[in-house]
């Protein structure tokens, strides 16, 4: 089900979310011929950072949870990565954070030299506290980050939002008109906690963390549809995507392309594969085409 995204022809609509497997190239490999359309790396951040302490993680059945901190050995330390990834056939999103608008500007500037053909610009992550979340609440920080990236990159700029945003789709719109390409929604949502009440304390080291799959996937989507209508920007769907079905509603609401992070645990690497045939069975099922049925949720009205 082959689909073109800001010019790039992808072999499906399924994206790797990031931070689930990493950045390796064998690992990200692998995801691609599991059947991902666009794999996305680890959001990669200004400086090495260890991240918080374990647990970081708790599967929760419906949905999980985490505060994994943003680790990362820092852009200038990941040569090795790079090299690697250099030779690959597969389209790569690089993901990447800051904590101030240079901070950004100087890991985008770097990164965007090693020619991914995307990168996307994390100003939505809940778990740390210097880091990120300020960025993706407000309009006027979206703009300025998101116009200052854009100024050093030469590869297209993917926004990657928080549903935690008062109004998503002002600051969609916001990143729009400085010149991001594309939308990526949602991050975790939350902040949220589980207490362990035999100890009588937070499960979680950091205590509180970010609620991925299957229980945020309503935001999700009440988070797409109001970017659809605030922006003419392609969008990139996610948050609890499991199944076709899911992916279909997902581009009802008005995704391009489908992202899938926590699916991945509940469902193998085999996910994507699934997935796809899932989604091009209920096409078919039903005599229509990925085109056709991007924002049907908005009706007539809401069509572009
Ligand atoms: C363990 C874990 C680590 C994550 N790390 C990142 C990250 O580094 N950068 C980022 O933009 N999003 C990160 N996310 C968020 C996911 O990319 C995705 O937006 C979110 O999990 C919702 O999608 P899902 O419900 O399909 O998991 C992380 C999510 C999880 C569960």
């Amino acid at each position: 089900m082959e689909v073109l995204f800001l010019g790039k022809k992808l072999k499906n609509p399924t994206v790797l979310a990031s931070g689930v497997l990493g950045s390796s190239f064998d690992s990200l490999q692998r995801v691609f011929d599991s059947g991902c359309g666009l794999v996305t790396m680890k959001s990669i951040g200004p400086g090495p950072r260890d991240g918080h302490k374990n647990p970081t993680v708790i599967n929760l059945g419906h949905g999980m949870i985490n505060a994994v901190g943003l680790p990362s050995p820092g852009f200038d330390n990941m040569d090795e990565e790079w090299a690697a990834l250099e030779k690959r056939t597969f389209p790569l999103n690089a993901s990447i954070y800051g904590g101030s608008v240079k901070e950004y500007q100087m890991v985008a500037e770097s990164v965007s030299k090693r020619n991914p053909d995307f990168l996307e610009i994390n100003i939505s992550c809940p778990n740390s506290e210097q880091h990120g979340m300020i960025f993706g609440i407000d309009e006027t920080s979206s703009f300025e980050v998101v116009s200052a990236v854009k100024k050093v990159i030469d590869v297209p700029l993917i926004a990657k939002l928080t549903p935690q945003a008062p109004d998503i789709g002002k600051i969609a719109k916001a990143c729009e008109d400085a010149g991001a390409d594309a939308i990526c929604a949602v991050n975790t949502a939350g902040p949220g906690m589980v207490i362990d009440i035999e100890s009588r304390m937070p499960v979680l080291a950091f205590k509180k963390g970010g609620l991925s799959g299957p229980m945020i996937r309503p935001i999700a989507v009440r988070c797409v549809y109001d970017i659809f209508r605030a922006v003419s920007i392609p969008i990139i769907g996610l948050g609890g995507i499991t199944t076709g079905k899911d992916a279909v509603e997902m581009i009802m609401a008005g995704a391009s392309l489908v992202g899938m992070g926590s699916a991945v645990l509940y469902r193998g690497m085999k996910v994507f594969d699934e997935v796809n045939s899932e989604l091009s069975s209920w096409l078919g099922d039903h005599d229509t085409d990925i085109k056709d049925i991007i924002g049907a949720a908005h009706g007539k009205e809401g069509s572009k």
